[in-house]
């Protein structure tokens, strides 16, 4: 029975309470990657495996331990997206996305599943918003997408988070490196979890990020890559430093940030903060100019970066950064008696034509426990229909907050006296961040 009424361990329902502060955040982040030009791409949750272990890399954590991986009816390998870019590349090669002008900008949110050990901020069910850019191998896309990122914390007004930057080379550099990890690594055989052990002939470079705190004690005195990049890569590096001095976004290099995704070159990025315990990296992204090619696409150089949104929240909360409320009942219209119920129901809909939150008994309840309703739900103002009301087809609108009450008609006067109050359809965050425009044109009812 318990499994009935637990949601599965590492996951967590998004509740009507909790759930605007989510849709802020998502508009928030998918209108300020508009303005730089990026537009939604949705792909499926479930991708083939091999996908993954093309992409992320076959010696990485997420795909030596963490995937949710079956074989389906059909005897197929699939496996439930564990990132968002891998889905959105395959994506851009299949449909040709990249036959177009270029550079291709896509943002995603996206539910992504890992098989990890839960705790706050780490779930096995967790939701990105990321963006990716194919097509430009210039520092100024680097930029760019760093500057993306830095923007809608800056609109989200969060603070304590560090922008961490590095570059982990190419594969003309890369190879040098691998020889110095090895190297070291050799030197710490017997102490290597069996895992890692078997990293080093493989990919000496994922012993970086093993979780298991010998491995990474060890790590912790291993040669950095910043130390063995090409020219090439030095001078990219520099463009992209460069700019962001210019933008002025503040930065540190962090030399032993290697991410845990194998497909990286070059730059490679972390917003992190201090304040939401263990988990503490709320943004991470960097180059990928293999990528698109490994996937069986002309050779395209790409980046992006993904955010957690649980991790994002948790920082905004322990901040208490205060995010717009929901937006409550404008009008309630309690009735008595059915020809006044079925008054009130018309008066709603015309009402929610003009954009107006309005709300009335659906219950059958007593005037007395739709007036109690009326002030659970927070409801700005209210009005009672009866038979007299509808006779004269005037009632009293009661402002809720003062108690005070005035006649109206229920005609136009009724429509105006909530405009007048300021409880139009601009009271919506959502359309705040949208526009009015924008609703009209969704709604068809273009000026
Ligand atoms: P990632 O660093 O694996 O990169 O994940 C990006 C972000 O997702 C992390 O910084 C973190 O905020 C969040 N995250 C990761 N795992 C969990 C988890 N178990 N629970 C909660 N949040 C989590 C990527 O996924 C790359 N695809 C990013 C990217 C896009 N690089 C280039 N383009």
């Amino acid at each position: 029975m318990a499994l009935l009424t637990k949601a599965p361990r590492g996951t967590q329902d998004i509740l009507p309470k909790d759930s605007y502060q989510w849709r802020f955040l998502e508009t928030v982040a998918m209108e300020t990657a508009a303005l730089f030009g990026f537009k939604e791409i949705r792909t499926p949750t479930f991708e083939h495996t091999e996908l993954f272990h093309r992409s992320v890399g076959d010696t990485t954590d997420v795909v030596q331990k963490e995937m949710y991986t079956f074989t389906d009816k059909g005897n197929r390998s699939i496996t439930l997206k564990p990132e968002g870019t891998a889905g959105a590349v395959r994506a851009a090669v299949e449909h040709g996305l990249l036959a177009d002008a270029l550079p291709l900008k896509v943002s995603y949110l996206t539910s992504c599943f890992r098989y990890e050990k839960p705790q706050a901020g780490r779930l096995r069910e967790f939701h990105q918003f990321g963006v990716e850019m194919l097509g430009s191998q210039s520092p100024a896309a680097d930029a760019e997408v760093i500057g993306l990122a830095y923007e809608i914390f800056k609109v989200l007004q969060v603070q304590n988070l560090t922008l961490e930057l590095n570059s982990i080379g190419c594969p003309q550099c890369r190879p040098k490196y691998h020889q110095a990890l090895k190297a070291y690594f050799e030197g710490h055989k017997d102490e290597l979890c069996e895992t890692c052990l078997s990293r080093l002939e493989t990919n000496p470079m994922r012993i970086l990020d093993c979780k298991s705190p010998v491995c990474s004690e060890i790590a912790k005195g291993a040669p950095v890559v910043l130390d063995f990049i090409c020219d090439e890569c030095r001078e990219h590096f520099e463009g992209v430093k460069t700019r962001l001095d210019k933008m002025g976004i503040a930065y540190t290099v962090n030399p032993h940030i290697v991410r845990g995704l194998d497909y990286y070159t070059k730059t490679v990025f972390e917003f992190v903060t201090s304040q939401i315990g263990a988990q503490g990296t709320v943004c991470g992204g960097g180059r990928y100019d293999g990528l698109v090619e490994e996937l069986g696409g002309a050779k395209t150089p790409g980046l992006g970066f993904a955010m957690g949104l649980e991790r994002l929240l948790l920082l905004l909360a322990a901040q208490q950064n205060e995010l717009p409320e929901p937006r409550a009942c404008e009008l309630y219209i309690a009735s008595i008696g059915d020809a006044a119920n079925i008054k009130a129901g018309e008066l709603c809909a015309r009402l929610r034509d003009e954009g107006f939150y309005v709300e009335c008994d659906t219950m059958g309840r007593s005037v007395k426990a739709q007036m109690k309703y009326a002030n659970k739900i927070g409801a700005k103002m209210s009005m009672v229909l009866g038979d007299s009301e509808l006779e004269s087809g005037k009632a009293q609108l009661k402002d809720m907050d003062t108690g005070e009450s005035s006649p109206v008609e229920l005609g136009e006067e009724l429509t105006r006296r909530l405009y007048d109050a300021g409880l139009a359809r601009a009271t919506s965050e959502l359309s705040d961040q949208i526009g009015d425009a924008d609703i009209l044109r969704l709604l068809g009812q273009q000026e």
